[in-house]
């Protein structure tokens, strides 16, 4: 059985994070999406809040999902997972991902990352525009699962 762990930090998640992980289905058996801890930011939604909005947005049972707050290939090792997915949207995605994927490497070289590219109509979103287009009254009903509508609405 093929597991991989499809980290993030999913504040909140977005339709464009879905798309990624319904392609990934097509590779993997089982998939563990998992809040972790991104050192530089600074959180919108608490960890449980990101973990149930998630929770609520998939029905797939390949899918479970959970929050880490340590190495993402450290939890990986612990659950038998030999890859890691991560969307790539432009071009300025890729010397940051190149230097994540490089850092897990470089702490277990048995887990890959394996790169899905984001669809051209997705590739514009992410989290905090998301939020700035939500705050400022603009319909983001299109790009994020209706358990995050829900949750900007508030
Ligand atoms: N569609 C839409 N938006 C996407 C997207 C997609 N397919 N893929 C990424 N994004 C957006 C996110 O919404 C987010 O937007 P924001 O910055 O406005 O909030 C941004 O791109 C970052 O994406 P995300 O997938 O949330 O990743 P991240 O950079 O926050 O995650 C971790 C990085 C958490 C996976 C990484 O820091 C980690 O593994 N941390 C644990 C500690 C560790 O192991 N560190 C590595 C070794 S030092």
């Amino acid at each position: 059985m093929k597991v991989a762990i499809y980290p993030g930090s999913f504040d909140p998640i977005t339709n464009g994070h879905l798309e990624i992980l319904k392609r990934a289905l097509n590779i993997f058996d089982r998939i563990i999406v998992l809040v972790a801890y991104n050192q530089g930011k600074q959180a919108r939604f608490s960890v449980s809040e990101r973990v149930n909005m998630i929770k609520e947005a998939i029905t797939d049972d390949r899918v479970s999902t959970d929050s880490f707050d340590g190495l993402t290939v450290e939890y990986a090792k612990r659950h038998q997972a030999s890859h890691l997915i991560r969307g790539l949207r432009a071009v300025t995605d890729f010397e940051y991902e190149f230097t994540l994927s490089s850092a897990n490497d470089f702490i277990d070289s048995g887990i890959d990352t394996v790169f899905l590219m984001s669809k051209a109509e997705k590739s514009f979103i992410n989290s905090s525009t998301i939020i700035q287009l939500a705050e400022n009254g603009v319909d983001v009903s299109s790009l994020v699962p209706p358990s995050v509508l829900k949750r900007l609405k508030k």
